[in-house]
């Protein structure tokens, strides 16, 4: 089974979100791909069996987007319907507040594209508002908690 991770980072914390939860999915023996958000284009997913989505929390505090715009562009490229009958995941990191509306946004942009269901990690603290410099990073225990969803994920992928 294949999974591709697409995300953006401005300052390193989404990045640093994703590095446990790969380690978490290849301890179940799933293969991992990683693309940059501004890498990807929507048909490089007919090699895949799931998608997981990381983004940076960006204005998710208006509470009614979130997703960081190069991920956007990203979702939009994928063909009509090509996330049917896939595994979809979304994780999401920010400063302070928004990351449950992130999530939410992103769970309508991929159900745009056939996204039945999508499995989220729990919200992900590090960084500072608006991403000027590098923040704090994500703790030993969110790093745990992404480990467990990177295997939880690909369990479920694998049922
Ligand atoms: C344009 C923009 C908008 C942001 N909006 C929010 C926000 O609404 N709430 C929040 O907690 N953090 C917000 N942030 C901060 C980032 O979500 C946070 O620093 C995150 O850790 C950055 O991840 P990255 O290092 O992978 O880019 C924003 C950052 C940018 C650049």
């Amino acid at each position: 089974m294949k999974i591709l991770i697409i995300y953006h980072t401005k300052t390193g914390h989404t990045q640093e979100a994703i590095t446990p939860m790969i380690e978490g999915l290849k301890a179940k023996g799933t293969k991992v791909d990683v693309s940059l958000a501004k890498d990807f284009n929507g048909s490089m997913l007919s090699d895949y069996d799931a998608l997981i989505v990381g983004t940076p929390c960006w204005a998710g505090s208006s509470g009614i987007a979130g997703v960081a715009s190069p991920v956007i562009k990203a979702i939009k490229s994928i063909p009509e319907n090509e996330l049917q009958g896939k595994l979809c995941g979304g994780v999401a990191v920010h400063a302070k507040y928004g990351g449950e509306s992130t999530l939410r946004h992103l769970e309508k942009l991929l159900s745009q594209k056939g996204c039945e269901s999508l499995l989220t990690a729990p919200v992900v603290k590090a960084g500072t508002l608006m991403s000027i410099l590098k923040g704090p990073s994500v703790t030993k225990e969110a790093e745990e908690e992404l480990r467990k969803f990177g295997e939880g994920f690909a369990s479920q992928l694998l049922n």
